[in-house]
């Protein structure tokens, strides 16, 4: 199976549908708004998009509950909306990548409904039940005894709105509710996902980003039986669309690139230890609400004494495994965590922006970055809780709500940012130095270079425990990383240009300044 072909040059933004732009003024982003907004996010130089779920919901989970996988949620528009988006972007040479949601539906989704009933149906066993209502498991499963006439209890995914489709067990210890992973009743939801799949890259979009990637299998063992239940899918879907693309979030490359997906999404996971991303930009202490930063111990901190050494070990092994299968990504930020302008000032932001959109993989930005868009302290809203904060309508300029929408401040989905100095894309495009032309102006080199490209070379040149200056290289270019209190000498052979700079550096006594990224092209 090959990674499509337009990958090579792809970079993403990524769309959070109700607060991105509202085309028709009842308060709520929609996919007309997402039409009217395409020439603005090509400017930027992204050529495809990934849209948080748009499919028909109750919204309990900000979509992430599908009750109709083959609708779209009206007040987002209608099916047609969503093929004339396909049609414009694809005109203007953006590419369109659905969520898509395998792991659990909503709980008002029919074949739930179907699936609680008492008496045996088609639905009886697309979702997993154990075989009394009083008995959960005891397995590590989270399930929901006594709400329904069927007496079993429900495994859940996510919420208790969210039941978990059955994918099967890897290894069975109930023979008596668990089914195998290549049981009939297995291979019938997969099947029903394909279809989901089929229904919407045959209308013409892209690809998908997969929800919650490496959970369909249940009492899985280093998400073997999950790789193979995703191989069998790919086996389908990739024969019929070649061209499409699928990222997962799962964080796993040596796993998600090696059973079929072409993206992989480097997250912050903070268990055990933490992984790289989480050590690079997220290694804050925060209160329980999530809100008041007790410490800052990321490498990215310029304060912080933290070698880059976690990253490089993780992430060194993890491209040199997966080169040839696909491309592991860094994202800006996404809609599940508090927005990395939180916790940087703005010209530790332009040194980790740049260290990101010039590092291998296909870049993903979330809306809004690009020009610096705050964190905000509101109320939560429909699942979001302290992830509501990065979720916050788009400030385009400063016209009424910010330009998002004209309904009536009350009526919006959330309220925006009330900051005087609230960043807009109006202001951001009249400054030379803001963020938004940082990005657009990486993007470029991007494009211009193939070794900076989304290829995935990466070379370490110097770096060490006790210090956080490092030099690594992508072909011919040379990165200096020094996001430290230290001025540093550097010691390369050569004659270099500098093509990128965040701080200073003197290359007539090779000393890169503290709090400084600078790339450097040999000639
Ligand atoms: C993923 C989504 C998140 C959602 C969850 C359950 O982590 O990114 O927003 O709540 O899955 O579907
Ligand atoms: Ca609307």
């Amino acid at each position: 199976m090959k990674t499509p072909k337009w990958l090579e040059k792809a970079t993403f933004y990524q769309i959070y549908p109700q607060s991105f732009y509202d085309s028709n003024n009842d308060g709520i982003g929609d996919l007309n708004g997402i039409k009217q907004k395409l020439d603005y996010i090509k400017w930027i130089g992204c050529n495809a998009l990934w849209i948080n779920p748009i499919f028909d919901s109750p919204f309990k989970d900000a979509g992430y509950d599908v009750r109709d996988y083959y609708k779209v949620a009206p007040r987002y528009g209608t099916n047609q909306d969503l093929e004339d988006l396909v049609k414009a972007a694809h005109e203007k040479g953006i590419r369109i990548l659905l969520d898509l949601v395998p792991c659990h539906t909503s709980d008002d989704h029919e074949w739930f409904k179907a699936s609680c009933r008492q008496e045996e149906n088609e639905y009886t066993h697309r979702y997993i039940w154990t075989h009394d209502a009083f008995e959960k498991p005891n397995n590590g499963l989270q399930a929901v005894g006594g709400m329904k006439d069927r007496n079993g209890c429900y495994v859940i995914s996510y919420f208790h709105s969210q039941p978990s489709l059955n994918y099967g067990f890897y290894r069975i210890d109930d023979p008596r509710w668990q089914k195998g992973m290549d049981s009939e009743e297995a291979i019938k939801t997969r099947e029903a996902i394909i279809d989901v799949m089929r229904f919407w890259l045959s209308k013409g979009v892209d690809g998908f980003r997969v929800d919650m990637a490496a959970c369909l299998v249940k009492n899985d063992y280093n998400d073997e039986g999950t790789r193979a239940t995703w191989k069998k899918i790919f086996d389908v879907i990739k024969k019929e669309y070649p061209e499409s693309a699928f990222v997962s979030e799962w964080s796993v490359p040596e796993w998600s690139l090696k059973c079929g997906f072409d993206m992989d999404f480097y997250l912050d996971h903070g268990w055990n230890g933490g992984n790289g991303y989480h050590h690079l930009f997220r290694c804050q202490e925060v209160d329980k609400n999530n809100h008041i930063i007790l410490k800052d111990d990321s490498y990215f901190k310029t304060e912080s004494n933290k070698s880059m050494m976690r990253f490089l070990n993780e992430y060194i092994r993890r491209i040199n495994e997966t080169r040839d299968d696909g491309y592991y990504c860094f994202l800006t930020n996404n809609h599940d965590m508090p927005r990395t302008s939180f916790f940087y000032n703005k010209h530790e932001l332009e040194i980790i922006y740049s260290f990101m959109f010039l590092m291998p993989g296909v870049p993903f930005l979330y809306y809004g970055d690009e020009i610096g868009m705050k964190f905000l302290n509101v109320p939560t809203k429909e699942g979001g809780y302290y992830r509501t904060g990065a979720r916050t309508p788009m400030q385009w300029d400063n016209s009424k709500n910010l330009g998002f929408s004209k309904a009536s401040k009350e009526d919006i989905y959330l309220p925006v940012d009330e900051d005087k100095d609230a960043p807009t894309v109006e202001k951001a495009k009249k400054d030379p130095n803001s963020l938004l032309y940082l990005f657009k102006k990486l993007i470029e080199l991007r494009n211009t270079y193939e070794d900076l490209g989304n290829v995935q070379n990466f070379e370490l040149i110097d770096a060490s425990e006790n210090r956080k200056f490092v030099i690594y290289k992508r072909g011919n270019f040379y990165f200096l990383l020094n996001p430290s209190v230290y001025d540093e000498k550097y010691y390369l052979d050569g004659n270099f240009e500098i093509i990128h700079q965040v701080g200073n550096i003197d290359i007539n006594n090779r000393i890169i300044n503290k709090s400084s990224f600078v790339v450097l092209r040999k000639l």
